[in-house]
């Protein structure tokens, strides 16, 4: 898996997602009663969407890049940070609700590894309690795009993404880093990420075998299609 050293470092200034994150759970919210009091997002990142939760009386985070989590110590200094496995993890308490999102799933590049994050997770859930994530679904990666080039900057700071399919329901992500230094050059970094995606519905089918219930949706949260690229899934633990 990419270990996000590189990307990493430069992830909030290249990578904006606006308010995606709070548009979405605004609407989650106004949809589903979900207790928030104790709040775990697994591959969190540099913890930006867990600022949503400053209310929160414990919120939590786990990563398995340390440069990640060095940038979501300063984002969310309440958080309790840990660099775990999305996949095996273990924390002395249980959640109202776990999130996994941004496609950080995908990363998983066996299906056997998502199973496990499902049991992780359903292990760490209080009853009544939620775990919603999303994917980018098997229709997205599997898109023929040949060798999609994308430009960024920040500041003086350059990122070429070159972005192609490497494999069936895989897409990779190759991401060339030019940063400025104080003589005037730029230095090259280089990583790359590599995504994969399984069936949309066998995903369900296999939640529904952990959780009592299971909706796929696309961010609109509407009932998810095969075409949809990005799709959403709001599981909850049985309650009492
Ligand atoms: C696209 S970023 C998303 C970060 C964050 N969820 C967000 O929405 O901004 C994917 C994250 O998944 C993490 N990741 C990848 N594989 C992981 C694993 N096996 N266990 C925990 N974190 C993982 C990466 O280190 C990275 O921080």
């Amino acid at each position: 898996m990419a270990n996000y050293d590189i990307l990493g470092r430069y992830y909030d200034s290249f990578m904006n997602f606006g308010t995606m994150f709070s548009d979405f759970m605004d609407k989650l919210a106004s949809h589903y009663h979900i207790e928030t009091d104790a709040v775990l997002e697994i591959a969190c990142g540099t913890g930006k969407n867990l600022s949503y939760f400053s209310r929160s009386k414990y919120i939590y985070g786990l990563d398995l890049s340390p440069v990640m989590l060095q940038s979501a110590n300063i984002n969310i200094p309440r958080a309790q940070l840990s660099l775990q496995d999305m996949s095996d993890f273990k924390i002395d308490r249980k959640f109202d609700l776990i999130l996994c999102m941004f496609d950080s799933i995908n990363h998983l590049l066996n299906y056997s590894q998502w199973l496990s994050t499902f049991k992780s997770v359903s292990d760490h859930l209080l009853q009544g309690g939620f775990f919603v994530f999303d994917i980018n679904s098997p229709y997205a990666l599997n898109l023929p795009i040949n060798k999609r080039t994308m430009f960024r900057q920040s500041g003086d700071d350059y990122l070429v993404i070159q972005y192609y399919n490497s494999g069936i329901n895989q897409a990779t992500w190759d991401m060339n880093f030019f940063i400025h230094q104080d003589d005037g050059r730029h230095n090259h970094y280089f990583e790359s990420i590599t995504e994969v995606s399984f069936d949309i519905y066998q995903v369900r089918d296999n939640l529904l075998e952990i959780f009592s219930q299971v909706d796929v949706v696309n961010d609109k949260l509407e009932s998810a299609s095969m075409e949809d690229q990005r799709v959403f899934y709001i599981c909850r633990k049985s309650g009492a």
